[in-house]
């Protein structure tokens, strides 16, 4: 199985290659002078190819569907899409007539050129349902709590119920603790987190979210595990977008933060190659 890397992605994919004892494939990628792109995979011999990009921001989407469309004039015979964050994954319904569910438009268009798709930590798990190719969906939560368990974490808490899961599964291969905040969103910025007690008095707690985006949300949970005495606070997820003042919000409300680097950035101090690599591993078995 060769490996091929997304510019969106090419540092996890080289770790995810040498995870495999193999070298990852680094197509070339360059703009025309009118923005578009144009890319050229280097030649290799294998049936099996494993392109790894994140598709965000929109441009890395045309990308990939380049990229896909090289590997099938090279006859390459199944073409595994790995997206380790996709974009426009959080309009998945429609709250207004005429909207687009953007997250499907996403995978109708990302399985014309895949034969497998697999995704991590998706905002949810419906995506899956529209692609008719096979999917697996991989969970960062194992380096997550390797990452948490070096800080001696004893409380981890996820800033609304909706991530529960996450939070218990970190939490429970932390031995450690767990409960959930109740946050209301009411603007693409703006959040309010209800006041809820929680028995964190002098533990070090970790808020565990899938994506870090204005940072909104980390700094109002950071406030209420303050005040109810938190002795360290530590915020970190799977997709850090750190979008506008976002790092210096995170600074200001945590004691450490981090995300994986199924986005690659100067956070992206975890890596998931290895949950990648794993199944990898098992699909060539
Ligand atoms: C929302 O459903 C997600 O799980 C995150 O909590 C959200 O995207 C974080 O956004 P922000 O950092 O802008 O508060």
């Amino acid at each position: 199985m060769q490996i091929l890397a997304g510019s969106a992605s090419s540092s996890l994919a080289r770790r995810v290659a040498e995870r495999l004892d193999t070298e990852a494939l680094i197509p070339e990628v360059r703009h025309f002078p009118d923005g578009e792109l144009y890319v050229r995979v280097p030649e290799f011999k294998d049936d099996t190819v494993a392109i790894i990009q994140t598709t965000y921001p929109s441009e890395k989407l045309i990308e990939l569907f380049l990229l896909q469309d090289a590997l099938r004039e090279m006859n390459v015979k199944k073409i595994i899409t790995i997206v380790p964050y996709f974009g426009y994954s959080r309009q998945d319904k429609i709250f207004n007539v005429g909207e687009a569910m953007s997250a499907r438009a996403m995978a109708r268009h990302i399985e014309m050129g895949a034969d497998m798709f697999i995704g991590i930590d998706l905002h949810a798990e419906s995506i899956l349902s529209w692609f008719t190719v096979p999917t697996e969906h991989l969970y960062a939560t194992r380096p997550m709590a390797e990452w948490l368990r070096e800080r001696d974490v004893n409380v981890v808490i996820s800033p609304d119920k909706g991530g529960i899961t996450r939070a218990r599964y970190v939490a429970q291969k932390l031995g450690a603790e767990f409960d959930h905040l109740e946050k209301t969103r009411l603007s693409g910025e703006e959040v309010v987190i209800k006041p809820k007690h929680l028995d964190i008095q002098g533990k070090r707690v970790a808020i565990v979210d899938d994506i870090i985006s204005t940072g909104g949300t980390i700094a109002r949970a950071s406030e209420q595990l303050r005040e109810q005495g938190a002795d360290k606070i530590y915020a970190i997820c799977t997709h850090g977008l750190f979008i506008k003042n976002a790092v210096e919000k995170l600074t200001r409300s945590t004691d450490e933060f981090a995300a994986t680097d199924t986005i690659e950035g100067e956070h992206s101090k975890i890596t998931v190659a290895g949950v990648i690599a794993k199944a990898l591993r098992k699909i060539e078995a």
